[in-house]
């Protein structure tokens, strides 16, 4: 008897729990879509690898059927999908107000419970301050040289071997040169290796979570560790000796540490540091290396860039003299040809938030407490935003109505969280493509093939051929 009434009771509850899951409470209309199987969602689904540049077939089929907002499960959350234009401006306008930044938990437990995409408000805005004080104008313009020097010497070093694996080469060199600047590393002096922790952390970033032996999650998991113990060894080890001149990120965080008033503590310093090293020579390696390989497969584009940069050292005085500031800044088609990049690269395949009340928008509610994703990819390859949208064509950007750009180009965020790493990146990637063009020729030996899951990886590397152009070969050939 009491058997039965206790099956009932659990086949009540369950029942109700999974009407629920398909049917979530809602003061309105929620976007329509599919909530997947209990717990899992549409999770499977979502990380599916898509060997090309378009939108996700998942984010894809679904706007077929249910237009450009819907609801899904992620990793276990109820989300909406934004790849409305309108509706992505308010998400990133209203932050703080009605979307506040969340990532997905397992994001959390990657980059630390304090690291900025967590913060809000006051200390955000503090950090921010630190961060754009060392990625800001005047820091960039005292960088150029060495920026120029570090492409120089490794391309220099790349095209005496056989091949080079772009992507791990190009992510190494600006490890290296960012370790340098926020904290003196240098690996040639490192009993261990820094960067190793960070590869293994990468691979498993964007993977399923999954917190087991053997999963690629779990070793980005044991990546972190790893490296935080490093860091915070590097930041004991500097306390312990203090230098005299004040020139390193680690140098302005201790003394900020050791102020009494400050806000700053030791744990939310080391997640920033961890956090702007991986923001650094991860995206910016694969938005070089995808530059590379879209400039191959479009000699035309490859052409005008070389000429522009050919014209640069022609109209210069002393050509053994590095590259000014002004030079840097009439670079024009290379502006271009960065936006173009990134745009197909959709490095960032995903922008989360976290919706602070009910949010109505159309005849849609956003109800309180739910994730909103924010795609790019599908803002960035929509052909009502950009004509022929799979196409490479930097030339887009010089018709492009400068407010109907911002709206619909989001390779960097927008809003109040808008990256601060911008400005970094594109001196990084136009002075490597400068110092690449003006010298070296280069040929696909291996690999090249692009996957997401969903995001971008060269699975097989992108193995290239570099030689130094002769005097006669002022054109890019095949
Ligand atoms: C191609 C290169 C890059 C791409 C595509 C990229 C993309 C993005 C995007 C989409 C966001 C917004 C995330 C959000 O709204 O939740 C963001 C934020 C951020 N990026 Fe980047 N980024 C790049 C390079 C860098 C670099 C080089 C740095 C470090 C110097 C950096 C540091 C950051 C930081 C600290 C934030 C968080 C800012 C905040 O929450 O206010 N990024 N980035
Ligand atoms: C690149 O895109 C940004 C954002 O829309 C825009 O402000 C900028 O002018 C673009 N750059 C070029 C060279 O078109």
């Amino acid at each position: 008897m009491w058997g039965v009434a206790l099956t009932a009771m659990v086949v009540v509850g369950i029942t109700h729990w999974l009407y629920r899951w398909w049917n979530p409470k809602c003061n309105g209309n929620l976007p329509p879509g599919s909530m997947g199987w209990p717990l899992l969602g549409e999770t499977l689904h979502f990380f599916a690898p898509n060997p090309t540049w378009d939108t996700p077939p998942f984010v894809k089929e679904r706007i077929k059927r249910y237009g450009s907002i819907f609801r899904t499960s992620l990793v276990g959350r109820p989300v909406v999908v934004s790849t409305d234009s309108d509706l992505n401006y308010i998400i990133f306008q209203q932050e703080g107000q009605l979307f506040q930044s969340w990532y997905p938990d397992s994001f959390t437990e990657v980059f630390g419970r304090q690291n900025v995409g967590s913060l809000h408000g006051y200390m955000y805005k503090y950090l921010k301050n630190m961060v754009l004080y060392l990625f800001g104008p005047e820091s960039l313009k005292k960088m150029l040289h060495e920026v120029e020097h570090v492409a120089a010497i490794n391309l220099q070093k790349w095209a005496a071997q056989d091949s080079v694996e772009l992507k791990e080469a190009t992510a190494n060199m600006i490890f290296d040169l960012t370790a340098k600047k926020l904290i003196s590393y240098d690996p040639e002096k490192s009993s261990e290796n820094l960067r190793e922790n960070f590869v293994a952390f990468i691979q498993g970033l964007i993977s399923f979570p999954l917190d087991i032996p053997g999963t690629a999650y779990h070793k980005c998991l044991e990546g972190r560790r790893k490296a935080m113990t490093m860091l915070k060894s590097m930041l004991e080890e500097r306390r312990a000796k203090p230098r005299e001149v004040k020139s390193d990120f680690f140098d302005y965080l201790l003394e900020e540490l050791e102020r009494g008033d400050s806000i700053l503590t030791e744990a939310i310093a080391l997640d920033l540091m961890f956090v702007l090293l991986f923001a650094s020579f991860e995206t910016t390696s694969l938005a070089i290396t995808v530059a590379v390989k879209l400039l191959k497969e479009n000699p035309r584009v490859l052409q005008a860039l070389t000429e522009e940069h050919e014209s640069i050292l022609r109209n210069r005085e002393n050509t053994e003299s590095g590259l000014t500031w002004k030079e840097y800044k009439s670079m024009t088609f290379t502006f271009q040809l960065i936006n173009e990049t990134v745009r197909l690269a959709n490095i960032v395949p995903g922008v989360f938030r976290k919706a602070l009340k009910d949010i109505k928008f159309k005849d849609y509610t956003i109800p309180a407490g739910w994730a909103v994703m924010v795609c790019p990819p599908a803002v960035h390859l929509n052909p009502d935003n950009y004509k022929d949208p799979l196409e490479f064509n930097p030339w887009r950007w010089e018709r492009m109505d400068q407010k109907g750009a911002s709206k619909n180009f989001m390779a960097f965020g927008g809003g109040m969280r808008f990256c601060v790493g911008t400005d970094f990146t594109k001196l990084q990637m136009a002075v490597f493509l400068h110092c690449l063009v003006t010298k070296y020729r280069w040929r696909l030996v291996g690999g090249g093939e692009i996957v997401r899951t969903p995001g971008l990886q060269f699975p097989n590397g992108f193995h290239v051929e570099i030689t130094e152009k002769d005097d006669t070969d002022t054109n890019p050939r095949q």
